[in-house]
């Protein structure tokens, strides 16, 4: 969408319009653009700034590029010389609290949005909020503490999709709470294949609660890391960059990416 300034300002302005009389601040994040020499984000933070939106975040890597490589720090420093009146939000790449603050000094970014770094790590909020607010930061939990807030968050998850879809869900979130966790491949494969809560329990009774994670074992990724990719557009897409129609319904999944 970023690569139609037209469209981009049309779509802006009617959220905006429409989220106005509500209250309801309205916040736009984009990557860099669609690949190494068709960058997008500058044009885009000016033009969301414009059209009064109320923060940009900015995940520092193109379409193409997708999860490959690491973020390009140095496009959130450009952003945020670039965009002055709203808060520009730097992302990607932040495992760890030390990492938020590496970003904002190296960018000067307003303030930091999380992806995979919580994904089996939900206290790194927690952290985030003791770094920034210059506190010692605690060290990543011994396993017991990690099993308690599986079993907890696999019963929060229950509440809203039933037990059944929601065990079946957090099936992933079990390998990301157990990454850096020296538990062995058996045991990863047994919650890997948990089909209620009960088992969910039986198998964190399990696990030694005094271990603890492995040196770096934070910054081991979790969630997506493959790229690049082939990034494909609706036939034609590019032969107008003014143009503001909004692409066919059929075509616009093929346009989402975080
Ligand atoms: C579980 C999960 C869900 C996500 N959902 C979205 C989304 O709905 N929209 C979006 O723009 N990005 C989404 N992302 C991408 C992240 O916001 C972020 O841009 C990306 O993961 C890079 O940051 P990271 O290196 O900190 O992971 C998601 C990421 C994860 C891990």
């Amino acid at each position: 969408m970023p690569v139609k300034p037209n469209l981009l300002r049309a779509i802006l302005r009617a959220v905006v319009t429409g989220a106005s009389p509500y209250g309801i601040p309205v916040t736009a994040k984009f990557r860099m653009g669609i690949h190494d020499e068709l960058l997008t984000f500058i044009r885009t933070g000016q033009i969301a700034e414009e059209e009064g939106v109320a923060a940009i975040a900015l995940h520092a890597r193109t379409a193409q590029q997708h999860y490959a490589g690491t973020a390009n720090w140095d496009a959130i420093a450009e952003l945020k010389a670039a965009v002055t009146g709203i808060p520009v939000l730097g992302n990607g790449d932040i495992w760890e609290a030390a990492d938020a603050l590496k970003m904002v000094e190296h960018t000067n970014c307003d303030g930091v949005v999380i992806g995979r770094g919580c994904l089996g790590r939900p206290w790194l909020f927690g952290h985030l909020v003791a770094a920034f607010n210059g506190e010692p930061v605690p060290e990543s939990p011994p396993l017991g503490f990690v099993g308690q807030q599986m079993a907890d968050h696999c019963r929060l998850l229950a509440e809203h999709l039933g037990e059944d879809h929601a065990v079946r869900d957090f099936r992933k979130h079990t390998s990301w709470y157990l990454t850096g966790y020296p538990v062995g491949g058996e045991a990863r494969g047994n919650f890997s294949k948990i089909n209620s809560i009960a088992e969910l329990d039986h198998l964190i009774a399990a696990l030694d609660p005094t271990l603890v994670v492995v040196p770096g074992g934070e910054r081991i990724r979790r969630g997506h890391t493959n790229g690049p990719i082939r990034v494909i557009l609706p036939e034609g897409y590019l032969d107008n960059l003014d143009d503001a129609t909004p692409p066919d319904d059929g075509h616009v999944m093929a346009l989402s990416g975080g």
